[in-house]
């Protein structure tokens, strides 16, 4: 959701600001610009729509000249997106430039205040204030002008600002949405994400609410909100730099998808020893452990999903009460904190804003807060007590595949590590599981080998307009993210339902040739969720079902079905995913869609 590249070096600064905001593509976007100080003035350039258009017009930034730029992609918030709507935006007299990642909540106010002072706005942007107010606190000190900018906006902000005064050099601040500063001996670049630098650098230092930073070919200088000074550490990313690239598939999504059995392997086999599981990260004692009363899941989108499967698991193996709840709602519901509870905040990118939100909220209330997170020093896993990491590099496609399997296996990870302290399993159910959890990675590389069956069915149904899924218990928690990725990829509206509550209103929908998905995959639901699917086909649905290979009587009743390998029963979503993920996939390439950047879709939602 706005992606933000900034440099400052020996190289010309166009070329590299296009080439980082093409990294951030997949933040997901509707308009792009770069401003470069040319010599004599501030170049800006800006183009509705794909960044291709911004990069032919410029000649990939070759008709830029300059070595100290910025550079944006707009996910429209206020205003639509339009040239004059995307960033940067420039005060009147064209001295100062800003990008901004996040949403200045007080901006109207300001907007008629600086109004009334007789500044006049070109955009219906939020961020047209912050140009106008550095433009009216500017007396020659930038780093001065930002701070009083910041002391009275309210909201969240990642910016990159150039002033005409100071040609070679570039200012970043921010507050709750994510900004890095990375060095090179060539340059130095901000940006929203490590993927925009990974090709120039791998020294970062990540920025901290409400910090500045002035970078120039001498120095790179950090300050606090009040202007002092402050020394930084830079770390150091050891992210494999293909790894962020397509590797001869058609599209990330794809590739994603493949790269589900190394990804949920690296995620378990670091942390299974000696015939046990071991979360030394997590941060509580075994009494800890054995004295919580309640767990409240949190999270958004795909990551919410994997925390209702999380629910079913921790309960039924750990016997803790659990509940799960979307961020959204969670911030505001004023939700009651007992002690020996423990908050799991669940997020691919860490920078989600409810998510964030939602753990600052249990941090205020003296809750202890578990992340687990796949980006590695993002807000969320900074900010959590302890952290879990999932394993699976970077995601770039804007619909999410390995981080949800791996997510799903730091779940049962920890309900079989809460399970064996608190012994609610005997030793015996947790080698079980535990050989089980193991097997995972190679029964997913199966599923994956029998794409060709799921994209012939997929090829079926790429005209349809209405797609239902239905299952109980974790089949329900698999329903709602096959339904989800569905959607989100392939624009076909599709919802999930509890397989039990169908007859409550949803059957009504059910006419002839209705396709309903339905997943069929634990034991002592089956017989229940079978009962359903002959009501709907009653009803004239066609049937595509997903079950396990003991349950070949369901050739019986559903239309078409399709097999996944045997696990333990808590684990079914793990493969029960992989076709689900495939279908939609599918879907959405025979429909012709841009897969890994679907329409309005944003990867990482840093704004609420
Ligand atoms: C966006 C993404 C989803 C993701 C959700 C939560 O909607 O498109 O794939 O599940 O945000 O993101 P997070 O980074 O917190 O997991």
């Amino acid at each position: 959701m706005c992606g933000i590249a900034g440099y400052i070096g020996k190289q010309q600064a166009a070329p590299i600001i296009l080439d980082g905001l093409a990294k951030l593509e997949y933040r997901g976007y509707d308009s792009a610009g770069v401003a470069v100080f040319d010599g004599e003035k501030i170049h800006m350039e800006k183009a509705m729509g794909r960044l291709r258009v911004l990069d032919e017009m410029t000649h990939h930034g070759a008709s830029m000249p300059g070595f100290c730029g910025v550079g944006h992609t707009r996910w429209a918030t206020h205003g639509c997106p339009s040239d004059t709507n995307a960033h940067p935006h420039m005060n009147e007299e064209n001295t100062i430039a800003v990008v901004h990642n996040g949403i200045i909540e007080n901006y109207g106010k300001l907007k008629q205040r600086l109004e009334k002072k007789g500044y006049h706005f070109a955009s219906e942007t939020d961020t047209e204030v912050l140009a106008h107010m550095l433009t009216e606190y500017y007396h020659g000190d930038p780093v001065d002008a930002i701070e009083k900018v910041m002391h009275r906006v309210e909201g969240s902000y990642a910016l990159g600002i150039m002033f005409l005064d100071h040609p070679h050099h570039i200012y970043a601040a921010r507050k709750d949405s994510p900004l890095i500063v990375g060095v090179s001996d060539d340059g130095k670049f901000i940006a929203s994400d490590v993927p925009a630098i990974l090709h120039y650098t791998r020294n970062v230092y990540y920025m901290e609410n409400e910090e500045i930073a002035c970078l120039s070919n001498e120095h790179t200088r950090f300050f606090n909100i009040d202007g002092e000074s402050i020394e930084k550490q830079p770390v150091t990313i050891d992210w494999d730099i293909h790894a962020a690239e397509k590797g001869g598939y058609e599209h990330f999504m794809l590739k994603e998808i493949h790269e589900q059995p190394k990804a949920v392997r690296d995620t378990i086999s670091p942390r299974i020893s000696n015939n046990d599981i071991d979360l030394g990260e997590l941060g509580l004692s075994e009494e800890e452990i054995r004295n919580l009363k309640h767990i409240s899941i949190v999270a958004c989108g795909s990551a919410y999903h994997t925390g209702v499967t999380g629910k079913y698991v921790l309960e039924s193996l750990a016997r803790i009460p659990t509940e799960t709840d979307l961020a959204s709602e969670f911030r505001y519901r004023n939700p009651i904190y007992t002690p020996d509870s423990l908050v799991i905040i669940v997020s691919q990118s860490g920078e989600t804003a409810d998510s964030l939100a939602a753990l600052r909220d249990a941090k205020k209330h003296k809750s202890k807060v578990l992340a687990i997170v796949n980006v590695v020093g993002s807000s969320i896993a900074r900010e959590a007590d302890s952290v879990l990491y999932t394993w699976a590099g970077p995601e770039i496609s804007v619909a999410t595949t390995k981080a949800y399997s791996c997510q799903l296996a730091v779940f049962y990870m920890l309900a079989m590590k809460f399970a064996r302290i608190r012994g609610t399993i005997s030793p015996e159910q947790f080698a079980k599981l535990l050989d089980a959890l193991k097997l995972l990675p190679d029964q997913i590389e199966t599923l994956l080998s029998q794409k060709e069956k799921i994209q012939f069915f997929a090829n079926h149904y790429l005209a349809t307009e209405h797609i239902f899924f239905m299952g109980r218990g974790i089949d329900y928690a698999i329903s709602l993210e096959g339904s989800l990725k569905l959607k989100e990829i392939s624009y076909i509206h599709s919802e999930a339902y509890a397989a039990g509550e169908l007859k409550h209103g949803t059957i009504s929908l059910m006419e002839e040739g209705t396709l309903v998905v339905a997943i069929a995959t634990q034991d002592i639901l089956y017989p229940k969720t079978v009962s359903n699917i002959v009501e709907v086909k009653t009803r004239g649905a066609f049937v595509m079902a997903l079950t396990t290979l003991k349950h070949k009587d369901m050739e019986n009743c559903a239309d078409y079905v399709l097999y996944v390998p045997e696990t333990e029963n808590p684990f079914m979503g793990s493969l029960a995913i992989i076709p689900l993920q495939l279908f939609s996939y599918y879907v959405s390439l025979g429909r012709g869609l841009d897969v890994d950047k679907p329409r309005n879709l944003a990867k990482s939602v840093t704004v609420e």
